[in-house]
């Protein structure tokens, strides 16, 4: 099966789309993240793709990708399988007057992919994660491009320095050492469960508004998703990576991000800085 936790991913996506919506116009480090990884996909495309190429952009979300494009003079189609998430992503191209050259429609990759039509470029950032089977779902984007077609996949890296060091030394500090982690701790043994549930607060950008649905992101490093891309009939042919650091226990959020940016940087011409970012969007263009 191509998307086993189908159902719970598209209520998640579903229920959330206003964080979505609000990624793209706050400063915070995490949402400066999403657009680091839109800048990569968008400069990209302006380098590989000649200007009135056609576009797909698979998982638009609230289309804000697309519409970037669209700016630029592509020709894109948005499609996502959440009915929400297309609605907004038609508001946007209408406050942004862009109807003309940008189109969502809400279809399923999955089931609608023979009736997609053809492209000269495809972009998914944040898509392929959701899939159990990365391989078959690059192929079939390999069978909607033209000839000369590229793709702009963005993946999650999993073995970054961050998975391997911080992280687990941040679980630890905050088992414990973190104060406020061993007060909260002994609170939930000393008080009652309700009051407990009553203080419980889900962790997001909107955390009034959030839905917390757990679903499977599927990672890779970027030599797993190398040869993901080879045996789909890809090459990967260029690369920009983003998002360095993680959790934020010892960088305000102004460091982080001077930080993440110098990283950028000195990944451009550095193997080694490449393989720590999280957000990678490379360029497969068809060898097929
Ligand atoms: C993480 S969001 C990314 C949205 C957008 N690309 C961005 O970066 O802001 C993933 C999107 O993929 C969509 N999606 C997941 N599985 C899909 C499928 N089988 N067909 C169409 N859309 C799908 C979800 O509804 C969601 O909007």
């Amino acid at each position: 099966m191509l998307q086993s936790q189908y159902k719970k991913i598209k209520e998640k996506f579903e229920s959330n789309q206003h964080l979505w919506q609000e990624k793209y116009y706050r400063n915070d480090y995490e949402s400066l993240t999403f657009q680091w990884r839109q800048d990569d996909c968008v400069s990209l495309c302006q380098k590989h793709l000649h200007a009135n190429s056609r576009i797909l952009d698979l998982g638009c979300g609230c289309g804000h990708a697309s519409l970037t494009l669209a700016q630029l003079g592509y020709n894109v189609v948005g499609i996502d399988f959440c009915e929400s998430m297309v609605k907004q992503a038609q508001r946007n191209a209408e406050i942004k007057n862009l109807q003309k050259n940008c189109t969502f429609k809400q279809a399923d990759f999955v089931k609608d992919k023979l009736t997609l039509g053809s492209y000269d470029g495809i972009i998914a950032l944040g898509f392929i994660e959701y899939f159990d089977d990365p391989i078959t779902v690059l192929r079939n984007i390999h069978s909607l491009l033209s000839v000369q077609g590229i793709a702009v996949i963005q993946i999650w890296n999993r073995n970054t320095i961050s998975d391997r060091v911080f992280s687990p030394l941040y679980a630890n500090y905050q088992k414990l050492f973190n104060p406020i982690q061993i007060v909260k701790r002994m609170a939930k043994f000393i008080l009652p469960k309700p009051v407990v549930e009553k203080f419980r607060k889900p962790v997001s950008l909107s955390a009034d508004k959030y839905v917390y649905i757990n679903v499977t992101h599927h990672r890779y490093t970027p030599s797993e998703f190398d040869i993901i891309a080879k045996k789909s009939g890809f090459k990967i042919i260029d690369v920009r990576v983003s998002h360095f650091l993680p959790y934020p226990f010892f960088f305000s959020d102004n460091r982080r991000i001077r930080w993440d940016k110098k990283l950028q940087t000195m990944a451009a011409d550095n193997e080694f800085i490449k393989a720590q970012a999280y957000n990678y969007v490379a360029v497969l263009r068809k060898e097929l």
